[in-house]
């Protein structure tokens, strides 16, 4: 059965990254008869560059046509003075919008070697993998009405508006159930039901989902911001957190750094089943944006998208064995000591972006 990819490479490091994945797939087909079949297009500022859009209808129908679209990143300061419609984020937002991929799986794992460099305590992430499963598509980012209006005496009002729909709660939360599964079975759903009906309802319909469909998974409540705090103080009680829109963005910054550099984020973006196929709409990219300060330079540490590569492969394709094999190759090339700029330490050896991802192949 083949397996279609569609690649945007992006801007800045983006395609750096890239390129390194491209040489993981291309082993793959090569040696294990992997399937993929891979096509690419243009997404950013270079999409703009070419045809005046952040994405084109034609990339954009490619996207949806896709069993998987893997993102590298787009901007950078050639073109901040472009129109707000077009810029280069505005092709991320349309995919993300057209594809309706409404759950942000945002992993934070340290992986031991770079426990000790952490800002932490080594003791307090060594060995982390927690996995937040934020809203996308909802809530306040999102909420009508969305206004600044002038009050004419001197003052304005801004205004925007938290709304959410049973339907996207129960989704999210069925999304964070199904993970918890594969991994220690335990989710933690985070909301502020103290101060807002949002988290009310939030808090109902993640506890009936539960109820209904997965009392097999330990689910605990916890208000946001005490969250904020606990994956600070003692991240490692966590498996699976589910939150909104606002509250994942900043909660899963935050976990960001618990885990070193953001060159090692991986994410993914998952939409619902398809009704006749059960397959899901998916788009897999780095945490990182295009590095303008060291775009071209091959330098770039391409771990982040060969991570969410890996996460393609357990999430769009089920080839977790695979996927356990990648994150493990990475794990021991940071064991040896090889590292990029970003991560480097005393005692390891630097390496550029190419040679890395060469490493990991390799291992
Ligand atoms: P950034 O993530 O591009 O860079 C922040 C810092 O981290 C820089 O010093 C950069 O060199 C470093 N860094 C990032 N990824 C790295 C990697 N893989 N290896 C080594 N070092 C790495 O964020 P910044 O500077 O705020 O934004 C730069 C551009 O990227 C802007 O145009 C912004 O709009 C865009 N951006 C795009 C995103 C996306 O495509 N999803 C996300 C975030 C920013
Ligand atoms: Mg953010």
């Amino acid at each position: 059965m083949t397996k279609s990819l569609f690649l945007l490479p992006g801007d800045g490091i983006g395609p750096e990254a890239m390129a390194e994945v491209r040489k993981i797939i291309a082993h793959m087909n090569s040696a294990m008869d992997a399937g993929f079949v891979t096509d690419e297009g243009l997404v950013g500022g270079c999409a703009y560059d070419a045809h005046g859009a952040a994405i084109s209808e034609a990339d954009m129908a490619k996207a949806k046509a896709a069993d998987a679209v893997l993102f590298g990143a787009v901007g950078g300061p050639k073109w901040d003075e472009v129109p707000y419609d077009v810029r280069p984020e505005a092709g991320l937002l349309r995919l993300r919008k057209d594809l309706e991929l409404f759950a942000n799986l945002r992993p934070a794992i340290c992986y031991p070697a770079l426990a000790s460099a952490s800002s932490l305590k080594p003791e307090l992430v060594e060995g982390l993998d927690i996995l937040i499963v934020r809203e996308l598509t909802g809530g306040v980012y999102f909420g009508e009405p969305k206004t600044i209006t002038d009050l004419g005496n001197g003052q304005k009002r801004a205004i925007d508006t938290q709304v959410y729909d049973t339907y996207e709660i129960e989704r999210i939360s069925a999304v964070a159930f199904e993970l918890a599964r594969t991994r220690s079975n335990r989710v933690c759903s985070m909301e502020k039901r103290n101060v807002m009906k949002s988290g009310v309802l939030w808090n109902q319909v993640v506890t009936e989902t539960h109820k209904r469909t997965y009392s097999d998974v330990k689910l605990e409540h916890m208000l946001a911001d005490a969250g904020g705090m606990q994956l600070v103080r003692a991240p490692k009680q966590f498996d699976v957190i589910v939150t909104d829109n606002l509250f994942g963005d900043m909660l899963s910054d935050v976990a960001a750094m618990l885990t070193g550099s953001l060159g090692m984020l991986p994410s993914a973006s998952l939409g619902a089943p398809d009704a006749m196929t059960g397959k899901r709409k998916a788009l897999y990219e780095p945490v990182h944006g295009s590095a303008p300060d060291i775009a071209g330079q091959g330098v770039a540490n391409p771990i982040a998208m060969i991570a969410s590569f890996a996460m393609c492969l357990r999430y769009s394709f089920n080839m977790v064995a695979e996927a356990d094999r990648l994150e493990k190759a990475i794990a021991n090339v940071l064991e040896a000591g090889i590292r990029t700029g970003d991560i480097m330490a005393e005692g390891c050896r630097q390496v550029g972006t190419a040679e890395m991802g060469d490493a990991i192949l390799r291992e």
